[in-house]
């Protein structure tokens, strides 16, 4: 306890400075309690407004995929490079050194495996929120099936999500699931994102689209976007260009970062289009450099 006697008496109250504002930088994100907030800066670069995540769950319903046969020896040395680790919490236990800076956004729901036909007949709730806060994760992410057999079910999983991490000041990102047999159209993420943003997602993940603009627009909250199916390089920093342009505020890629010929080069020029505005063509260029200067 402090002395209550004898200390120098308080007389500057630099009534010349305005106390800060109040303001939050993520969109939609304002009225959130200061924990949420907290939890969003380490999510969200408050400089750029941005995020780099990198996404390794794809083992929860395809097992070892192309990348992440060994999560400990590929996503290990790649957490410096990216602001946020996605994976599921047997992965992230199991591989990730519980020393690494990184934001941690939790996988915390189950699907049906890749033998099954349609993957959301079978979606569940695999870490509840107390597992969350064991884990001392940034977010939680809960895949949604909007149009899906498995959609009330998820959706009912976003809600109970939504008001347990409200009380404990833990995100949820809103996780758009598209079905094999479901059009990737404007039309479908222009409903998806909204819907999962007014059932109370802090920010959501989708894919890039025509008129993405738009899907950004009507979305009340930060949108993310998945890498997809492994491209040339170059053509994933442009898409990541084209939607860091439009408004996403960030990626969060998998397959596109972890099948790269050079996983630590791609990170890093994912990072310069994400936060420091470069543009696809240098960031490819600064892809070769350093995938060069690591042979
Ligand atoms: C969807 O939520 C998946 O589980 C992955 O997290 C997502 O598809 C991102 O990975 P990728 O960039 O490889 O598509």
């Amino acid at each position: 306890m402090p002395d209550a006697i004898g200390n120098k008496v308080p007389k500057n109250y630099h009534l010349d400075v305005h106390a800060p504002e109040q303001g939050f930088f993520a969109k939609g994100l304002g009225n959130s309690d200061w924990g949420m907030k907290n939890r969003l800066s380490k999510l969200f670069n408050p400089e750029s407004g941005n995020t780099v995540m990198l996404a390794f769950d794809h083992g929860y319903i395809m097992g070892p995929t192309s990348g992440l046969e060994r999560v400990d020896v590929t996503i290990a040395p790649v957490c410096k490079y990216v602001d946020v680790l996605m994976g599921t919490r047997g992965a992230i236990r199991t591989c990730i050194p519980p020393t690494v800076n990184n934001a941690i956004c939790l996988r915390a729901t189950y699907d049906s495996s890749v033998l099954v036909d349609d993957m959301s007949v079978g979606t569940g709730i695999g870490a509840d929120m107390e597992a969350a806060i064991r884990m001392n994760v940034t977010a939680v992410a809960i895949q949604c099936f909007i149009g899906g057999a498995g959609e009330a079910r998820s959706m009912e999983d976003l809600c109970r999500a939504v008001d347990c991490g409200e009380r404990y000041g833990i995100p949820v990102l809103g996780v758009t699931a598209v079905g094999k047999n479901m059009a990737r159209s404007t039309e479908y993420f222009l409903l998806a994102t909204r819907i999962l943003a007014e059932l109370g997602a802090s920010f959501v993940k989708t894919y890039y689209c025509d008129h993405f603009e738009n899907v950004v627009a009507a979305c009340p909250v930060p949108i993310v976007i998945a890498g997809g199916k492994k491209l040339p390089e170059k053509d994933a920093l442009e898409m990541a260009w084209r939607a860091i342009s439009d408004g996403a505020r960030g990626v969060d890629m998998g397959r596109n970062i972890f099948q790269s010929e050079c996983p630590a080069a791609m990170a890093q020029a994912i990072g310069a289009v994400v936060h420091k505005g470069s543009s696809a063509k240098e960031a490819y260029e600064m892809y070769q450099e350093i995938k060069n200067s690591t042979k």
